[in-house]
């Protein structure tokens, strides 16, 4: 029997446009999700998916590791999360991992964390049809990484400092693949007007990095609060996003933004330490909940 486990993520800066290939920023945090798998004697696989209401990801990533891996075994699997899997910290690609990671460990496949990978992507995107693979970037390799998929990929781990997010759940469950299907869309409609918005991003997180690997978080705020509004202009953010947003930036953070697809799910925030009661306050004025939640520098692991 083997258990493992994988932190759910937050958007830093770059959703969406790093779907079509431009850069972001993602975050692993201290949430967590644990895949227990073990062999058993029966003709068939079970799966008990608690606190994952989707089981389709860990359905698909045991189907494929035992294809990939010509397995022959019946494999019981269970679940438990630390993080409610409404709140879009990514729930789906960090079960994925957590169960290729527990299989890899239980049959010995002495896979490594860029293989977990190249397997924990090909099931996300199969289900979802269209994912970028940030989430299960930052749900494999753990910290803050600068991520971009073009022909290859590009995982780079940001040395930043210990940054403090502010996060406030909106109440609104958004849905991930409707939303990135909204941009297709979009896209496909006004091509010209959603690429310079993308082009717009990518600068951004490109200055963003630099901001955040020389300590400036202020001026990494900045970059947050035209990031927030690209997505506005996107079309992805909604009244209560950004009522939490302004609520946040009025209270002294240094930036506030969407983080994920939008259509709902959580805002952040980062702002001085003196301001952050003030800040957790007026998001909390608004409607907004507060969720305590830190950046994490472990990635997928051995319990
Ligand atoms: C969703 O959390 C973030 C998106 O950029 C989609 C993706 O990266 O796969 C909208």
């Amino acid at each position: 029997m083997v258990t493992t486990s994988a932190p759910g993520k937050l958007f830093i800066l770059g959703e969406h446009a790093v779907v079509y290939g431009y850069p972001a920023i993602v975050a692993a945090i201290n949430k967590r999700i644990f895949v227990t798998t073990r062999i058993v004697i029966k003709n068939s696989d079970e799966i008990n998916t608690l606190g994952v209401s989707d089981n389709r990801f860990v359905r698909q990533a045991l189907l494929y590791f035992k294809k990939t891996f010509q397995i022959h075994e019946s494999i019981a699997i269970t679940t438990r999360s630390a993080f409610s899997d409404t709140v879009g910290f990514g729930s789906s690609s960090a079960v994925t991992v957590a169960t290729i990671a527990s299989l890899n460990a239980l049959f010995q496949r002495k896979l490594s964390n860029n293989d977990i990978f190249n397997l924990s992507y090909d099931v996300v995107k199969n289900i979802q049809g269209v994912a970028s693979g940030a989430d299960v970037a930052a749900s494999v390799y753990g910290g803050i990484t600068y991520y971009q998929k073009k022909e290859k990929t590009v995982v780079k781990k940001i040395e930043c400092g210990k940054i403090h997010l502010i996060v406030g759940y909106s109440g609104v469950k958004a849905d991930t693949v409707t939303i990135i299907k909204k941009v297709v869309n979009l896209y496909e409609g006004k091509k010209a007007f959603v690429e310079n918005i993308f082009v717009d991003i990518s600068l951004l997180v490109e200055k963003g990095l630099h901001h955040l690997e020389h300590k400036e978080y202020e001026q990494f705020g900045t970059c947050m609060n035209k990031n927030h509004a690209l997505l506005h202009k996107l079309g992805v953010s909604t009244l209560m996003l950004d009522t939490m947003v302004k609520a946040a930036l009025d209270a002294g953070a240094w930036g506030a933004k969407l983080s994920g697809a939008g259509g709902g799910d959580c805002i952040i925030a980062i702002g001085p330490q003196s301001k952050k009661q003030k800040i957790e306050e007026a998001i909390e004025h608004v409607g907004g909940e507060i969720i305590d939640v830190s950046i994490s520098l472990e990635g997928t692991k051995i319990i």
